[in-house]
């Protein structure tokens, strides 16, 4: 179970009467979202995805491991973001059990790709290309150069080394599926890219990384009675809001759980970032930055607001001849005292709580996420489910680069 306090970092800027005045507005909204209108079958984890895709997902993902193979997931935003997060979420920090899924195709970097190239050429790999539209340029890129060495290393075999997670009909990426034969699983329409974790997007590469997908998934159903808490949190991200606290900080005191924040920050900029409105999130790791952009926290201007997740168990670490001195108790001292000591700077605090780091939290978690993203932007009266602001600088990109585009036929 999720635990949200709103109250005891936030000092006079959020009081319980204020969130109690939401209280029909957010009634209206879950009557919304119950209604799984345009967009919202992520809200029924039983729906969204199958046993047959289960089942698939588990088939391919036993293949791969079991021929000791990489995956290389190409895909951008939510068609990677997800799963990067829960897999390093899962991975060892040091050691040879590190995960051999790797990522590609969500930037352009040519010194990545390279070196990513030749790092395969002479590893067994898979392709999971990721993309709902089928031509996203950084996605349609890199899965042209990783299939051409591909196609080089297994001439007979590359077709059964491509799985293409796409639209059930639309789109490019399902043409070249069916002209190639290659293996597909299929985003829902009625999902977005930021809200497509718990499908096959996010599901098969964690599978391929060994994590449970069951027990994400069991925790992500039981995410719905942690519904109220969630739009609960919406509320008071709203109210910090509307005190000009405009900059939303995701602050971890866990370095497994970064990427979780980055799926966060994606998540719910996407989905409030619009209309000239919504609160900015950025991801904060401490106590790194507390020697860093700490000193902002608590001077700059009162423009920030901090979203801490807290983790109530975790490895803990003593000295063979001290057991007085506990390194997991001192973390979760410095982060109350910050938040705290924050406070006092005019920067407020919002704790979450989870109780330990395992499959079924971060699948509760995640869902949790997915309605605060959601009602929160139905607080502010935008769609979540759009993002009509990344259209403009593709509109400049492709007319200032399409004798680049013109040569790799990308729609
Ligand atoms: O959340 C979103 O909808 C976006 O971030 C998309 O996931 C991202 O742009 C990739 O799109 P696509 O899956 O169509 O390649």
């Amino acid at each position: 179970m999720i635990n949200l306090d709103y109250l005891s970092f936030t000092g006079d800027y959020i009081t319980k009467s204020e969130i109690e005045k939401y209280d029909s507005k957010i009634e209206q909204i879950l009557n919304t979202i119950q209604k799984k209108q345009s967009m919202l079958d992520w809200f029924d984890i039983d729906t969204t995805v199958s046993e047959q895709e289960i089942e698939q997902i588990k088939n391919i993902a036993k293949e791969i491991r079991e021929n000791d193979a990489y995956l290389v997931v190409v895909g951008a935003g939510g068609s990677f973001l997800g799963a990067k997060a829960v897999i390093e979420t899962f991975s060892p920090y040091f050691g040879n059990n590190l995960s051999k899924v790797l990522f590609a195709g969500y930037d352009l970097s040519s010194e990545y790709l390279s070196e990513l190239l030749s790092f395969l050429s002479d590893k067994n790999f898979y392709i999971n290309v990721i993309s709902k539209s089928g031509n996203t340029m950084e996605t349609s890129i890199a899965f042209k150069f990783l299939l051409q060495l591909l196609k080089e290393k297994y001439p007979n075999d590359y077709k059964n080394k491509v799985i293409a997670t796409t639209d059930k009909q639309n789109g490019k990426l399902r043409k070249i599926s069916q002209e190639e034969g290659f293996r597909t699983m299929i985003i829902p329409s009625e999902i977005g890219g930021r809200y497509s974790v718990l499908t096959p997007v996010g599901l098969f590469p964690i599978a391929v990384a060994g994590v449970d997908i069951d027990k994400l998934l069991e925790g992500a159903k039981a995410g719905k009675q942690s519904i109220h808490s969630a739009m609960e949190y919406a509320v008071a991200r709203d109210i910090l809001y509307n005190k000009g606290f405009f900059v939303e900080s995701f602050t971890n005191y866990e370095k497994r759980a970064e990427g979780i924040a980055l799926w966060r920050q994606q998540l719910f900029a996407e989905t409030q970032g619009k209309n000239k409105s919504g609160i900015l999130p950025i991801c904060n790791a401490n106590t790194t930055n507390l020697h860093s952009v700490g000193q902002y926290y608590q001077d700059g201007p009162d423009i920030l607001f901090e979203s801490v997740l807290k983790i109530d168990k975790l490895k803990d670490l003593k000295f063979k001849n001290n057991d007085n001195f506990s390194l997991f108790e001192l973390n979760n001292i410095v982060l109350k005292q910050v938040a705290l000591a924050h406070l006092q700077g005019n920067t407020p605090s919002i704790i979450l709580t989870i109780p330990e780091l395992n499959e079924f939290n971060i699948g509760e978690f995640i869902y949790y996420n997915f309605i605060s993203a959601a009602v929160g932007a139905y607080l502010q009266q935008v769609n979540p489910f759009d993002q009509p602001g990344v259209e403009a600088y593709k509109n400049l990109v492709k007319q200032n680069a399409s004798y680049l585009l013109e040569q790799i036929d990308l729609d």
